[in-house]
């Protein structure tokens, strides 16, 4: 791949919260977990965990994570991968978790798979309790383990549009100083 398909491929890259129900199948699924354990962390000490659920019953009760409805999508997902990372192992773990959740995203678009990022930490769930804790009561994750994000899986229902060049922020890049 060169540059300009590379660039193509993070054009292609959105945000995908509505599935056709059909099951993402599972070498696609470990090409994207792949991708996510190829990312860089901070010493190479890699603190997180990455939970796939697949319950869906699982899968219903992690939409309420979130207030407002911004992790509603996950009802209707085929899968989920819940990252988190143990903050007493490095202090970039969420710098780290985010790289991980990044790759898996790219990657998941490339394979033609719809995802969506979920943002978990600091965020409140619908019992208005802690993101984190409501996360943490389904999936039983040890309290050392810090909610990163959740990456929302899915065969799409809908092509997406692309990003276009031209809708870039050039303006926010600044030469030698501010
Ligand atoms: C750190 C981060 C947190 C996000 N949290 C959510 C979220 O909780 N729920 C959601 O539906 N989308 C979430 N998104 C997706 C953004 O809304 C989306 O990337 C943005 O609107 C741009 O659209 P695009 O990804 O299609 O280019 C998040 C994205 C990032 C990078």
């Amino acid at each position: 791949m060169n540059g300009e398909e590379f660039l193509r491929a993070l054009q292609k890259r959105r945000s995908v919260r509505n599935y056709s129900g059909e099951k993402v199948p599972m070498e696609k699924l470990n090409l994207i977990l792949e991708a996510g354990m190829l990312a860089p962390s901070g010493r190479a000490i890699r603190p997180y965990e990455l939970i796939v659920v697949r319950d869906k019953q699982k899968l219903i009760g992690l939409s309420g994570c979130r207030m407002g409805g911004a992790a509603r999508m996950l009802a209707g997902a085929d899968l989920a991968i819940v990252v988190v990372a143990d903050e007493e192992k490095s202090d970039t773990w969420t710098e780290d978790a985010s790289v991980v959740m990044e790759n898996m995203h790219l990657m998941a678009s490339v394979l033609g798979v719809g995802s969506c990022w979920i943002q978990g930490r600091g965020r409140e769930a619908i019992d208005r309790g802690a993101t984190e804790d409501y996360v943490r009561a389904i999936l039983q994750f040890p309290q050392e383990c810090r909610l990163e994000a959740i990456l929302s899986l899915g065969m799409p229902e809908s092509e997406w549009p692309e990003t276009s060049l031209e809708s870039l922020p050039f303006e926010k890049i600044h030469i030698n100083k501010f």
